[in-house]
């Protein structure tokens, strides 16, 4: 969607703290014998208790109200009977809507102890999130985040996962504009508009290239099996640079 009055502002700035606050009660409660399940029960009641909805369960009928993916698993993982433990590489995404508007963010968490390369791949897929982040102001180009993102994992020596796109959010949880690559492309010219909202949400990795279906219909793999991070914001394009919704407060 794009942002046309301060109701809307308003609201999504609502829906996006919402969100961030949920993930950072996830983060609060991840420790060595928690199952995925309770960590989605967390969740589940932080956003109800704000009076919104999981966007997943809402729009796709997703089997949990967030999304939690271990180690092998990059995205869409069912919350359930896992019981987290030391080492394990945790990404939680929260996707949530209250009163028509939605919000979107992830981020992924390693509970100690962890190899200095984990560690490391956690720095810096967030920053890899906000080299994207600061190419974001109306009129520049959607392009230019992949374009920006590629050429940090290439520098530290990180592979993209490049088939989970980033996408338009605001009156739906996906919505255009579709498919904004978070890696290098060449044939989008697609521009950003003042007041576009939007998620970005690049997946660094230490070799992983794609993003694989396995045994159920939600969870996506890590192909080849690699550690991956993914981080995500949902933010405003304006003229001065990005402004990001889903951050706790
Ligand atoms: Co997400
Ligand atoms: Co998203």
């Amino acid at each position: 969607m794009t942002v046309s009055n301060d109701d809307e502002l308003t609201a999504l700035k609502d829906i996006g703290r919402i969100v961030a606050n949920a993930i950072a009660a996830m983060q609060q409660a991840l420790e060595p014998g928690i199952t995925t399940a309770e960590l989605d029960q967390i969740g589940r009641a932080s956003l109800e208790g704000e009076g919104a909805r999981s966007a997943p369960e809402l729009m796709y009928g997703f089997p949990g109200a967030t999304c939690i993916s271990v180690n092998e698993e990059i995205a869409h993982g069912i919350p359930g009977p896992r019981v987290l433990k030391a080492g394990d590489l945790v990404n939680i995404d929260v996707s949530a809507e209250k009163a028509g508007f939605f919000a979107d963010a992830g981020a992924s968490f390693a509970i100690p102890p962890v190899s200095p390369k984990v560690e490391r791949l956690c720095r810096d897929g967030k920053r890899a999130l906000w080299t994207g982040l600061a190419e974001v102001r109306t009129d520049r180009p959607l392009a230019g985040i992949g374009r920006a993102v590629g050429a940090f994992a290439k520098k530290h020596g990180y592979t993209l996962v490049e088939n989970l796109a980033s996408h338009g959010v605001g009156r739906s949880l996906h919505e255009e504009p579709r498919e904004i690559a978070t890696w290098p492309t060449r044939s989008d010219r697609r521009k950003m508009t003042e007041g576009l909202v939007f998620a970005v949400e690049p997946f660094l990795s230490l070799g992983a290239r794609f993003a694989g279906d396995g045994e159920d219909e939600w969870t996506l793999y890590s192909v080849p099996r690699a550690p991956t991070v993914q981080y995500e914001h949902t933010v405003i394009a304006t003229r001065n640079g990005a402004l990001v919704l889903t951050l706790p407060g």
